[in-house]
């Protein structure tokens, strides 16, 4: 996934662009670019985190102008294939997010036409595409049109031209573009985030459309040509808040976020709740599907729905749901669970549903995203931007949300005393921050951990694995206690740390015994319960609470353990490396 970013302005935009780019690396950070158009187009790329210095040096400036944060899929992390891409004589300059499937074939026969390629990406094709139809028709919207009639893919990307120097041109399908309407000024990006200091007042753009954007004038048409009127939505300003605040890394900030977050996931329209209680209730068939840490907030939902409201579903990872797909049809619900709303697999999965008659529920963070546009009925986490690539404090409100469903679909309700009780515990977890960073220390040489946990905690040792690994990348496992006599006792060693998530419900005993068993074999036993034992080397302290909260308090201290392991190891804990926020490729 990569970051796009356009401004037309009366002022230099360079500034701006910057700093939005800077916004939208959660989609991608291992090269940047940007470029402006005055009498010819000027452009910088570079490979690396986004450095102004660089730009201070180069003196670039312009009112309008674009501006791309890669995450590299077709072409290795160079210079070369850093955006924007240019046509052949750079009167055209392009960015680009997503993937033209059909790049070899285009760029072969434009080849043979005698255009020169400087790159090894994909979206190249759609600068040489721009500048072949646009000197076969005059016309840039007959040239915007040709272009996404000739490529296939996802594609959100924008074009500048030298010869009208305050127009951008773009185009989406299937991955996100929006419009931002200041005074003065318009944006055209992957994310509000990148200008909201800027504007509230946003046009999303529906898939299949383009724009032709001037300082004075808005054009939206879809593929076939046919111009569309949008509305303009006001957003709100807080939902954007990107300050890092008093703490020395996003992730961080969203761990301690996560007593506010949770308040807010439980804000929802009450009709709205009903209605997609209702059709979980009604279903015939109920399929719950995501990818990463939202699928194992998924497999807390298969366990809650089931053990509270009596739901059976079954839940399925988004990669692996084309192999149920015969089991989909009219009388199925399919529950998706994202929190950026663009994971391709779980969007996959979603247009494959619909094409049987599915209806679509999904709980999504990133309001106007793809998942919540190709669903019937959204339900939204309501957690603010998650900038670290580690997802926390959404994890946390997808829990609180499946909860507020499971309860409301046996018209109990989360009360607010309830949600008081959990963040206190939560405080109280926190107030053990010198303890989890003693146990980070001890353990940073570590090269294998384990999590544990049976029934409602297996997902949340599924999750703690997940964290340890991308943040501080130790390789880790998380499991179902039950299964570690089938295979993993045979890897635990002397000194092997095994996290073991047992706080006293009727879990409590085999779990103990499991622990007990890894002990007996040298293990070192970090125990997350309420309830002391000499099993345990080391103990974080769970609070009291209802047993069956456990999953969303138990899971702080694996965050946080994760997070100081990462920094006693010195990994880059807001961008782990490989990894990107959202995953858009399949
Ligand atoms: O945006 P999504 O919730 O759909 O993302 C799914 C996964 O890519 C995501 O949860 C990933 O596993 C996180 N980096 C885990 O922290």
């Amino acid at each position: 996934m990569c970051g796009i970013l356009g401004c037309i302005s009366n002022e230099d935009i360079v500034p701006m662009l910057l700093n939005g780019i800077k916004r939208l690396e959660y989609r991608g950070y291992d090269s940047w670019g940007l470029a402006v158009v005055e009498d010819k187009i000027k452009l910088i790329k570079n490979v690396g985190n986004i450095n102004e210095e660089c730009l201070n040096r180069l003196e670039l400036k312009g009112s309008t102008g674009i501006a791309h944060t890669r995450w590299a899929t077709h072409g290795g992390v160079t210079r070369e294939n850093a955006h924007p891409h240019t046509s052949c004589g750079e009167e055209i300059a392009i960015v680009h997010n997503g993937i033209i499937e059909n790049f070899q074939e285009i760029k072969r026969s434009l080849l043979a036409e005698g255009h020169k390629f400087m790159s090894q990406t994909d979206s190249e094709v759609i600068a040489h595409l721009l500048e072949k139809y646009y000197n076969k028709f005059k016309d840039i919207k007959k040239a915007i049109l040709a272009t996404v009639k000739r490529i296939k893919g996802n594609f959100a990307f924008l074009a500048i031209f030298q010869k009208d120097s305050d127009m951008i041109v773009g185009a989406r399908k299937d991955s996100p573009l929006v419009i931002g309407i200041g005074k003065n000024k318009i944006f055209l990006a992957s994310d509000v985030l990148s200008f909201i200091e800027h504007t509230d007042k946003v046009i999303f753009l529906d898939n299949l459309e383009v724009v032709i954007a001037k300082k004075d004038l808005l054009k939206i048409f879809d593929f076939k040509g046919k111009e569309v009127q949008k509305s303009v939505t006001q957003v709100a300003w807080e939902a954007y808040d990107v300050s890092k605040k008093e703490f020395s890394h996003y992730t961080l900030k969203e761990i301690y976020e996560q007593t506010n977050t949770l308040k807010s996931s439980l804000c929802q329209d009450q009709i709205k709740l009903n209605e997609f209680c209702n059709s979980i209730k009604s279903a015939k068939k109920l399929f719950i599907t995501a990818s990463g840490t939202s699928f194992h907030a998924g497999l807390l939902a298969k366990y809650l729905f089931s053990k509270i409201s009596k739901v059976y579903c079954e839940a399925v990872l988004a990669s692996e749901f084309n192999q149920i797909i015969e089991w989909v049809d009219k009388d199925t619900i399919i529950l998706a669970i994202s929190q950026s709303g663009e994971t391709a697999d779980v969007l996959d999965a979603v247009k494959k549903a619909k094409e049987k008659g599915a209806k679509i529920l999904s709980i999504v963070n990133v309001v106007g995203s793809n998942l919540d546009r190709e669903s019937h009925l959204t339900l939204y986490l309501n957690c603010g931007p998650e900038i670290g690539v580690a997802a926390t404090k959404s994890f946390t409100s997808q829990l609180a949300l499946i909860y507020f469903l499971a309860f409301t679909m046996i018209n109990e309700y989360i009360g607010i005393n309830k949600l008081k009780r959990l963040n206190e515990c939560i405080d109280l977890i926190f107030k053990q921050k010198d303890k989890i960073v003693e146990i980070a220390e001890k353990y940073k040489n570590s090269n294998d951990f384990y999590f544990i946990g049976r029934s409602i905690h297996y997902p949340i040792a599924l999750e703690g694995a997940l964290k340890l690994k991308e943040l501080s990348y130790i390789h880790a496992e998380g499991m179902a206690a039950g299964e570690l006599k089938h295979g993993t006792l045979a890897l635990i060693d002397i000194g092997t740390p095994v996290v073991v998530l047992n706080p006293k419900d009727q879990t409590y005993c085999d779990t103990l015994s499991n622990a007990l068993e890894m002990k007996a074999r040298g293990a070192k036993i970090i125990g997350i319960s309420n309830l002391n034992n000499d099993v345990y080397d080391d103990l974080i302290l769970l609070p009291e609470i209802d047993e069956l909260f456990y999953p969303v308090i138990e899971v702080i201290p694996l965050q946080m353990l994760a997070y100081y392991l990462a920094i006693n190891r010195g990994a880059d804990v807001d961008k782990p490396r490989n990894l990107a926020k959202s995953v858009t490729v399949k």
